[in-house]
Formats: structure tokens, C-alpha cells, sequence
């Protein structure tokens, strides 16, 4: 079967590809020809995530899913959760959005953290969701070169590197994502 993830970020399509069962043929956003924002004005993760995957099947017309994510920060009661992409800005910049929250933690003893996905499925105009979380904490500096996103900043619990430090298939094994993309495949077999 066809179905769209509602994304053009290609580190997510290459970590969701990796995960999917290939009956499913996993289609981007611009493989549909949709070049437009989204509208993601939601105030949580998840009302985002459904308003992604709802948006698609009513202008496009395909099953769906979308994903919503936010770095959760004990210390900083929960931020910058839904704003996790624009926390420095409106330019989505990776490294300022590190630079913001490493200032915002500097000093602070509680460092725990945790990444949550939620991925809305819309099946003939039925919602379904599924929520991943992993728990870790914020490092004191960057550490790492791949992933994305905060990656470099993500010490996942029970680990000694970062997100950005370790390969692939162990982030997909531990990390909100993978955990919540496995809850989608599981819901197809
Ligand atoms: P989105 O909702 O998936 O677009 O994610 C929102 C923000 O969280 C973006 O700024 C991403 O950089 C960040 N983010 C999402 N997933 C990850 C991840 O797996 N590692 C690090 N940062 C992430």
C-alpha cells in the first residue's frame, strides 16, 4: 500500500525506511507534490501531529501519517516541548536552538530531559495515534557529529554518547521515534 509521511526532512525518512515492512511504500511530501507549509498552530505535540495528517488526507486524498516532536525539559517545565524547532527563531537553526537551551541550563543541577514523538495515522479519514518517549538528560556541551536536531545535546539513559555520537540503528532502538514508528508497524501486521 501507498502511504505518505508527512515530512521533507530526509534524516526522518531515512530513519522511518529503515523501520517500515517494504509492502508499505513509504511516499514524502514531495514525492505528492506538496510544497506548501503545513499549518502546525497547535498548542501540543500531538494536536500538531494530528492537524499534519489530517491536513493530507483532505487535500490530497492519501492514508497518512505525521509525526510531532518536542524536547521536553524537566527543569525548564517542559520547554521548549511544542516549540522545539523555533526555540532560537524562526530560522529552525539547529545550533542556535542548543546554544539557547545549554544557556537556559547553565548553572542548573537538574539536566533531565526526554524527546516525545507522537505520530498521528489517518486511515480513511480514521485518526489513530502513537506516542514514543525517551528519557535521558542534556549534556553541558555538544558532543557528536551525526543525527540532527538536538542530537548533539542528548545523553539517552543508560548511555555514555550522545544522540549524535551513536549509529543509526541504535538511536532508532532506544529513540521517541523509532518507538513510536514500531507502535505504526505493529498496527499494519
Ligand atoms: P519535528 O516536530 O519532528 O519537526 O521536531 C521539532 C524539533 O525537534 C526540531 O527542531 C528538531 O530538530 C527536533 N527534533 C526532532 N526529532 C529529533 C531527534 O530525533 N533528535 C534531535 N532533535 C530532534
Amino acid at each position: 500500500m501507498k502511504l505518505v509521511f508527512a515530512t521533507n526532512n530526509q534524516n526522518k525518512l531515512k530513519e522511518v525506511k529503515a523501520l517500515i515492512p517494504s509492502q508499505i511504500e513509504l511516499l514524502s511530501l514531495s514525492d505528492i507534490g506538496c510544497e506548501e507549509d503545513i499549518p502546525e498552530t497547535s498548542p501540543t505535540i500531538e494536536g500538531n501531529a494530528k492537524q499534519k495528517a489530517k491536513y493530507i488526507w483532505e487535500h490530497y486524498g492519501y492514508n497518512c501519517f505525521a509525526d510531532d516532536t518536542g524536547l521536553e525539559v524537566e527543569a525548564l517545565n517542559g520547554a521548549p516541548g511544542v516549540f522545539s524547532a523555533r526555540y532560537a527563531g524562526t530560522a529552525k537553526d539547529a545550533n542556535a536552538n542548543m546554544k539557547k537551551l545549554l544557556n537556559e541550563l547553565d548553572g542548573k543541577e537538574n539536566r533531565n530531559a526526554q524527546f516525545k514523538t507522537v505520530i498521528a495515522l489517518e486511515i480513511e479519514g480514521k485518526l489513530t495515534t502513537f506516542t514514543g518517549i525517551c528519557k535521558g538528560s542534556i549534556t553541558v556541551s555538544k558532543k557528536g557529529e551525526g543525527g540532527f536536531g538536538y542530537d548533539p545535546i542528548f545523553l539517552p539513559e543508560e548511555h555514555t554518547e550522545t544522540f549524535a555520537e551513536l549509529p543509526l540503528s541504535e538511536k532508532n532502538k532506544i529513540g521517541h521515534r523509532g518507538k513510536a514508528i514500531r507502535q505504526l508497524i505493529e498496527y499494519f501486521v
